[in-house]
This record gives structure tokens, C-alpha cells and sequence, in this order.
């Protein structure tokens, strides 16, 4: 006889909320979208390009028993992100959980960025971010408390350790992660009295395709652990199961925050033998 009794079967975290992930037809993104499914909430997959991507991914989601939606939409464009609010919440009813995720990199030293690279990474990465969670607020403010959750909704960026590491090279890019930084803290602090919770997951070196050349060789990967006290170069899933229980409920007194998953890379690794 087997003395070992089966564990009981965990409850879902996300059972019955609605979610948007902006950016979710690769890398992070995806990730976050199958965590948050597996979770049992019903997804929108937010993409750009590559419809039939998001459409494949829709399907998986669709075989853990929930629905799932590809909508498309620049965020950096005000009509593509209500346009997509609007076919999300047309299909769900409403939503509880939204994911700014979206992000680009377009890297060049300070005197060789062109102001189309500066203008094209601030247009999604900060600016998306910024109409992608005055939507989310204008929905949960207008459909009220749901009993699916403690909180009136939960919007979750996707920053990264950038947002406190400078990053020669690729100074458009951490200038919008610093700016969610105070985007996030500005807006926590004005949504928390309406049970609004905001906060961001703050990745460090994810393998990914926006960051194929850091690690796609084992060269590489070696040199990127340098920087990664834990050694171990991060993927979507260590991401994604963060951000599905910062959107839970076992997550309800968290506002405001900035969860740094990054094996350790903002711990300064290089003073681990010096200073
Ligand atoms: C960037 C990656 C980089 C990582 C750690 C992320 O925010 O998108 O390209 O590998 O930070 O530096």
C-alpha cells in the first residue's frame, strides 16, 4: 500500500478574473499569459505583429479550460489601446488583472541614437505604459468590485532591473524603466484608496528573444553569469509565476512595490571579491 496520501488539489489563484497582457505573443509576455491561465483566469493576448502567434498561443491557453482572446494594438497609440480595451472587455465582460508588458529595445551609444530610436522605445515602453493602465483604472472604476477578488483590479508593468541599474549603451531604454519606476509609485499612490493595487515585477537577464545575443551562445551565457550572483541566466516562467500571485489575492497588501527577479543582479555582484 502507498503510505504517501496525494496532496489535495491546490486551488487556482486567478479562478474566474479576466486579464489583459500586453506584449504577450513572445518572450515575458507569453509567459505571464500561460501562468496566468494555468491560474485560471481568462486571457487576452495583446500582439503587434504576427497574428497567427497569438492565435497558436490562444489555443494552448484554451486547453487549461479558459478563454482566451488575440487582440491587436500598438500601445503607443491611444485609439489601438482603447480599441483593445474595448474588444477585451466585450469578450469577458470586464477585466480584473492587467499586464503592461510590452517593450522594445532599440540600442545605440548616446551620439549615435537617433531621436526615431529614443522616440520609438519611450513611445511603447513608457507611454504604452501609460495608456495601457489609465484604461485598466478607467474600467475597474467603472464596473465596481466583482466578488473575484479583494481588490477593485490589479495592473501589473513589466519593468526591469534597469530601473535602478544605469545601462551604458542603452540609455532610452533605462530611462523608461526608470520612468515606470515613478509611473508605478505615482499611480499606486493615487489608485490604493480604491482597493487599485499597482505594482511591477522587475526582471533581470531573462532569456528572451530581446536579448538573444547575451546568451544564445555558451560563450556568452558564461559572460552574462558574471553578472548573476545565483548563476543561472532567468526564463518567462520565473517572471510569469511572480506576477500571477502578485495579481492574487495572496498578494492583497502589496502596493506599490517593486519585486526585483533577477538572480541577484542588482545585489552589485562585482563587490562580491572587491570594495
Ligand atoms: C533587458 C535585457 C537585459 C536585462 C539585464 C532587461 O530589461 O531587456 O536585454 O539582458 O535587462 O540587463
Amino acid at each position: 500500500m502507498n503510505a504517501r496520501v496525494p496532496d489535495p488539489p491546490t486551488p487556482k489563484l486567478l479562478a474566474g478574473q479576466n486579464a489583459l497582457v500586453t506584449g504577450a505573443n513572445s518572450g515575458i509576455g507569453e509567459g505571464i499569459a500561460r501562468e496566468l491561465a494555468a491560474q485560471g483566469a481568462n486571457v487576452a493576448v495583446n500582439y503587434v505583429v504576427h497574428p497567427e502567434t497569438a492565435q497558436a498561443i490562444c489555443d494552448d491557453l484554451g486547453k487549461q479550460g479558459v478563454k482566451a482572446i488575440a487582440v491587436r494594438g500598438d500601445v503607443s497609440k491611444e485609439a489601438d489601446v482603447q480599441a483593445m480595451f474595448a474588444e477585451a472587455v466585450e469578450a469577458f465582460g470586464t477585466l480584473d488583472i492587467v499586464c503592461s508588458n510590452a517593450g522594445i529595445q532599440r540600442d545605440a551609444r548616446l551620439t549615435d541614437m537617433t531621436l526615431e530610436q529614443w522616440n520609438q522605445v519611450i513611445g511603447v515602453n513608457l507611454t504604452g505604459a501609460f495608456l495601457v493602465a489609465r484604461e485598466a483604472a478607467r474600467e475597474f472604476t467603472r464596473r465596481g468590485m466583482r466578488d473575484v477578488s479583494c481588490a477593485l483590479g490589479k495592473i501589473i508593468f513589466t519593468s526591469s532591473v534597469h530601473q535602478m541599474i544605469p545601462w551604458a549603451g542603452h540609455c532610452n531604454y533605462a530611462t523608461t524603466k526608470g520612468g515606470i519606476m515613478q509611473l508605478m509609485e505615482s499611480i499606486a499612490q493615487e489608485l490604493a484608496p480604491q482597493k487599485i493595487r499597482v505594482n511591477s515585477v522587475c526582471p533581470g537577464a531573462i532569456k528572451t528573444a530581446i536579448n538573444r545575443a547575451a546568451w544564445a551562445t555558451p560563450e556568452a551565457e558564461q559572460k552574462l553569469e558574471t553578472l548573476i550572483p545565483c548563476k543561472r541566466v532567468g526564463d518567462p516562467g520565473d517572471i510569469a509565476r511572480v506576477a500571477a500571485w502578485l495579481a492574487s489575492d495572496q498578494a492583497d497588501y502589496i502596493y506599490g512595490a517593486s519585486i526585483f527577479v533577477d538572480g541577484g543582479m542588482t545585489l552589485f555582484p562585482g563587490f562580491a571579491t572587491g570594495g
